[in-house]
């Protein structure tokens, strides 16, 4: 628990899996790239006394209450701690001269985001359309010292994209990234209300979206908001491309006979890293730990909802 359930609501998944296909060897360095409440590195951490943990998390409210939690569980000595993405992931192996023997991704966000963050992740909330993960503009250093560091990042927020990009644009973000069937009918709509006034708040979009839907959509079990606010977020946060980089980047700095061990949650996403590791093993630069997909137990999908669409991959560098 971090100070009162402020991360930790979020429950990290597959964690018994994680734990074998790292297939870990004494003393190992161990990239976690998506660190978050360090609910797996801190599994980590208490399963191999020996081993050393990088954590990398791109938001910086996130990342103070990583680096609370770690002080608080006196593991300073065996993590180092950095607040930027895992596409920098080459620069920050070299900057900490951390060279990695074993790299886990837990993509995608944290309950937190949609929750507690304020940033209009949620259509459930009215927030004012933000969606970035790293909102500041600015280099800000959360703590001193070795144990942390923090980077600037470019992002826009959604309510940008929603009151400034064409037609075509909208379009394609909400057909490409949500998957959404009424990705015209919604754009369009989004240009109408526009121009009367300035879409700023969750429910503001949510309302247009209702008006440019079908009547039956409306009555399906996902909400009909679902794939455009899933949209805008990868395309807020350049999601897609991060994984493509991030992946590219850990294959490259992962040490001989190292494991990497991916988790997505979405098909999108998952789809990236099935193509990546083939076009990798064919290459000979990784081979598969195992060929297709592991997912949760049952028992685990009914004590964590979120686990319910997990899919690890893993592979091994040759
Ligand atoms: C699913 S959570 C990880 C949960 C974590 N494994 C745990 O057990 O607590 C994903 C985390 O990755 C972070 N994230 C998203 N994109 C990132 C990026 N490009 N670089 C680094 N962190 C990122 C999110 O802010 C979020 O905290």
């Amino acid at each position: 628990m971090i100070n009162g359930n402020y991360v930790a609501i979020h429950k990290p998944v597959l964690v018994k899996e994680i734990i074998e296909y790292l297939a870990i060897k004494p003393g190992a360095k161990i990239i976690d790239a998506t660190i978050n409440g360090g609910g797996h590195t801190s599994a980590l951490l208490q399963k191999y006394p020996d081993i050393k943990i990088l954590g990398i998390e791109w938001d910086p409210k996130i990342f103070e209450e990583a680096v609370k939690k770690l002080k608080s569980l006196k593991v300073e000595d065996r993590v180092i701690l950095v607040n930027d993405s895992y596409v920098n992931l080459k620069n920050i192996v070299e900057k900490h001269d951390f060279h990695p023997d074993g790299i886990l991704f837990d993509l995608g966000l944290s309950a937190w985001h949609y929750e507690k963050s304020g940033r209009g992740f949620s259509f459930k909330r009215n927030e004012i359309l933000d969606m970035r993960f790293n909102p500041s503009t600015h280099s800000t250093k959360p703590q001193g010292g070795e144990l942390v560091e923090s980077t600037s990042s470019g992002q826009v927020p959604a309510a940008e994209i929603v009151n400034t990009y064409n037609r075509e644009d909208l379009e394609a973000i909400f057909k490409e990234y949500g998957e959404e069937q009424f990705y015209s009918r919604i754009a369009d709509a989004i240009i109408r209300a526009r121009k009367l006034k300035p879409i700023i708040k969750t429910w503001e979009l949510v309302k247009v979206i209702g008006e440019a839907v079908p009547e039956w959509y409306k009555h399906k079990k996902i909400h009909f908001a679902t794939k455009t606010f899933q949209a805008l977020r990868i395309a807020v946060n350049h999601e897609l491309e991060n994984v493509e980089k991030g992946m590219r980047e850990a294959i490259e700095v992962l040490g001989p006979g190292g494991r990497l061990v991916v988790i997505s949650f979405q098909g999108l996403e998952d789809k990236i890293v099935k193509n990546m590791f083939r076009e990798k093993v064919k290459e000979d630069k990784v081979k598969f730990v195992v060929k297709g997909t592991i997912r949760p137990s049952w028992e685990e999908t009914k004590t964590n909802v979120r686990a319910r669409s997990a899919k690890m991959k893993v592979v091994e560098k040759v």
